[in-house]
C-alpha cells in the first residue's frame, strides 16, 4: 500500500462560513500533502457554485493556484464545478479528472414539465477548459492521480437504503447521455481517497450521492481496506427522514472512523446528529476551515 503523509485539507468553498470568508451553497476543498513518492502535492477537489465567492475565500487564505497539480470534480453538478475554467488557467493547464457523465446536459424536471439546468454551468464545459489549457480526463474506473491517491471511479451502490436525491414524487432528474434522455441516477458520483501515513485510509467526498455508506463501502472493497481513518464532505443527509439518519448512523459505525467532518449538502438536522453520534471524531467544517490530520484542530465545533 502506497502510502501519502502530512495531509492537509482547507475547505475553500462551503455553504458556512469563518469571519472573512464568503459562504455559497457549493463545495471546494484544497488538499496540500506528500505523495508516495515523496513530493509535495496540491489537488484542487471541486470549485464551487460562485467563482467570486470561490476566489475571495482563495485570496483571503493565500493559497497560491499556480502550485495546482491537478483538479478532480465529484460530479456535474453546477455547485461543485463553477470555476474550474478560472482554477485551471490559474494552474497554468493542468489535467481535470472526472466521470464520463460529468460534463452532459441534466436537468431537474417539475411536474409541470418545466426543466431547470443543474449541470456544469455554460462557461464551465469541457471545450472551455481546454481553451485555457486544461486537459479533461473521463474515466469511470478507480485512478491513481497521484503517487498514492485515487479516484474511487464510478461507485457500486450496495446499500438497500441509500438515494441519489430526497426528491419528491412532482420531481424527475433527468440526463442526456448519446443523445437519450434518460433518468439521472448521478453515476458521475465520485470520492478521492489516500492512506495516509501512521493513521490509515482518508476519503473526501463531493456530494456523496452513492450514498455515504456506499462510498466508504466501496474505498474499502478496492482499498482492500478494513477501517477507515477519515470522512470528509458532502453526505446529501439533507432533507431525509429520522429512519434514514438513524440507519445511515448505525451503518457508518462499523468503520470506526476516527474523524468526521460532513458538510455542504449534510444539512443541519444531519450534521448534529452525526455529531452528536460521533462526538470524539466530529470536526465542524465551513468555509476556511484547515484540517490536519494528526493535529488537534482550533476547535472542533464552535
Ligand atoms: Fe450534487
Ligand atoms: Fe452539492
Amino acid at each position: 500500500m502506497r502510502l501519502i503523509k502530512d495531509l492537509k485539507i482547507t475547505t475553500l468553498a462551503e455553504n458556512s462560513v469563518r469571519p472573512r470568508m464568503l459562504g455559497q451553497w457549493g463545495l471546494s476543498f484544497l488538499l496540500d500533502f506528500v505523495d508516495a513518492s515523496g513530493d509535495d502535492r496540491k489537488i484542487i477537489f471541486d470549485t464551487g457554485i460562485n467563482k467570486q465567492a470561490l476566489l475571495h475565500n482563495i485570496k483571503q487564505l493565500k493559497v497560491d493556484l499556480r502550485k495546482t497539480d491537478c483538479v478532480v470534480l465529484s460530479h456535474g453538478h453546477s455547485d461543485h464545478t463553477a470555476a474550474t475554467v478560472e482554477v485551471v488557467k490559474a494552474a497554468g493547464g493542468v489535467k481535470v479528472h472526472a466521470h464520463p457523465h460529468t460534463f452532459l446536459p441534466r436537468f431537474l424536471e417539475e411536474k409541470t414539465g418545466k426543466r431547470r439546468r443543474i449541470g456544469v454551468p455554460k462557461r464551465e464545459r469541457l471545450e472551455e477548459i481546454e481553451k485555457v489549457g486544461g486537459k479533461v480526463l473521463l474515466t469511470r474506473a478507480p485512478k491513481e492521480i497521484a503517487p498514492g491517491v485515487w479516484t474511487t471511479g464510478q461507485i457500486e451502490r450496495v446499500t438497500h437504503f441509500e438515494q441519489a436525491l430526497p426528491l419528491s414524487k412532482k420531481e424527475r432528474l433527468i440526463i442526456i447521455v448519446d443523445g437519450n434522455e434518460i433518468n439521472d441516477q448521478i453515476l458521475d458520483d465520485q470520492a478521492l481517497w489516500m492512506n495516509v501515513d501512521g493513521f490509515g485510509p482518508f476519503v473526501i467526498t463531493g456530494c456523496a450521492h452513492a450514498g455515504p455508506v456506499n462510498t466508504l463501502l466501496h474505498v474499502q472493497r478496492i482499498g482492500n481496506l478494513k477501517q477507515i481513518h477519515g470522512l470528509a464532505g458532502g453526505t446529501h443527509l439533507v432533507g431525509r427522514s429520522d429512519e434514514y439518519l438513524t440507519q445511515t448512523i448505525k451503518e457508518l459505525e462499523q468503520f470506526e472512523l476516527k474523524l468526521i467532518s460532513p458538510c455542504h449538502c449534510t444539512g443541519f438536522k444531519a450534521t448534529t446528529t452525526i455529531w452528536q453520534a460521533f462526538p470524539d471524531a466530529f470536526i465542524l467544517n465551513y468555509s476556511g476551515r484547515v484540517i490536519e490530520v494528526g493535529k488537534e484542530p482550533d476547535k472542533r465545533v464552535f
